[in-house]
């Protein structure tokens, strides 16, 4: 699949602010591109005469059995790209048998997205409102959210992106999507006027990470790791597992693509628990390199949005199979017909 060619269709019915929100990256389009392009940027090894008659691609992330590594990053507003939002990402997740995760800046009540039927994890922003941040945790819970993820690369609410000014604030948002409304869909309308002016704390060192595997009984993954020190750090403060990402480009500018930090947090902290990767990957190819460098599994950003503003449920459907058929592909290329086989000498780094 061309992900480009659907980003252009997505970009064709989607109103111009719209898009411009999903597409947005810090500092102007250049550090997605450097994304995209660091997961091209590695070659492979692969083995011949291996029997790859039967390849499988089933696995479990924290416990839970998925058929694919191909998962779906959580990303807000997800109403703007189709009214039905994450109850269509969650119902082609489901019909497919993956896991996505759910922003805190869903508009859809979690108890839509658990109807689905599709395993999710809940995507938090420590609000700089504690008590908010516990309701907002309680309730994922009651609604059978099966990890936390602690998204910690963003702090504030509005991205530093001076190329292309967006923001998460309601008020940003143009009359045309009604989005304003749709952000925050999981607390009431008080509790979001409470939270009127408030941020994401900034203040959230690593004992955030215990208080929420305490309050909630769930696994905590730390999102928006970069360095294998910070995911020693985060292990040893009580992480069950950590997504190495750059938020897709919308955090730091200058920082390094995620496909050049997964091997240092790898070797940091692989052999304790379970390293995921996101941000630039654009075919199942690249989830492959991903797999031999050592991540569990892959979630993707951009291009499910792109899917769901174009077809909706199917639309996701198409993108996430389309994935996985790569990776099956690139499996059979390579000689490695299962995960495990999927290795490091597979991949040269550039
Ligand atoms: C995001 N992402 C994101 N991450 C997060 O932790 N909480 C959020 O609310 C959002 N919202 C969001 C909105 C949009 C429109 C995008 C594109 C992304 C980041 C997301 O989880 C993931 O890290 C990246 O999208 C992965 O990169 P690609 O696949 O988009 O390149």
């Amino acid at each position: 699949m061309d992900v480009a060619v659907l980003e252009r269709e997505a970009a064709a019915v989607l109103p111009d602010f719209v898009y411009d929100y999903f597409r947005a990256s810090g500092g102007g389009p250049e550090s997605l591109t450097r994304s995209i392009a660091a997961w091209r940027s590695f070659l492979h090894r692969p083995h011949v005469l291996r029997d790859t008659s039967r390849i499988e691609t089933a696995t479990t992330v924290l416990g839970t059995p998925v058929t694919s590594p191909v998962l779906v990053a959580p990303m807000a507003q997800q109403v703007a790209a189709n009214p039905a939002g994450e109850r269509a990402t969650a119902a082609a997740v489901a019909a497919l048998g993956t896991l996505l995760g759910v922003s805190t800046n869903t508009a859809v009540p979690f108890g839509d997205i658990t109807a689905t039927g599709a395993p999710w994890w809940f995507q938090l922003y420590v609000l700089s409102d504690r008590e908010l941040t516990a309701v907002l945790l309680d309730r994922a819970v009651q609604h059978g959210a099966r990890a936390i993820v602690l998204t910690a690369d963003i702090t504030g609410l509005a991205h530093p992106s001076p190329g292309a000014a967006y923001s998460v604030e309601p008020g940003e948002w143009g009359p045309e999507a009604g989005a304003s409304a749709a952000r925050l869909g999981n607390l009431t309308p008080e509790e979001r006027e409470r939270l009127h002016g408030g941020s994401i704390a900034r203040d959230s060192g690593l004992p955030v990470i215990a208080w929420i595997a305490e309050r909630t009984g769930l696994p905590v993954v730390v999102k928006g790791v970069l360095r294998g020190d910070d995911a020693r750090r985060a292990v040893d403060a009580g992480a069950a597992a950590v997504l190495v990402s750059t938020h897709g480009a919308r955090a730091l500018a200058s920082s390094i693509p995620s496909a050049f930090a997964l091997a240092d947090v790898v070797a940091a902290v692989g052999s304790e628990v379970e390293v995921y990767v996101d941000s630039g990957l654009r075919s199942g190819t690249d989830v492959a390199t991903a797999l031999a460098l050592g991540a569990r599994a892959a979630f993707i950003g951009r291009p499910v949005m792109w899917g769901l503003a174009t077809g909706g449920e199917a639309g996701v459907r198409r993108v996430l199979e389309t994935f996985t058929a790569e990776l099956v592909t690139a499996m059979d290329l390579l000689g490695a017909p299962t995960l495990a086989d999927l290795t490091p000498d597979l991949v040269v780094a550039p």
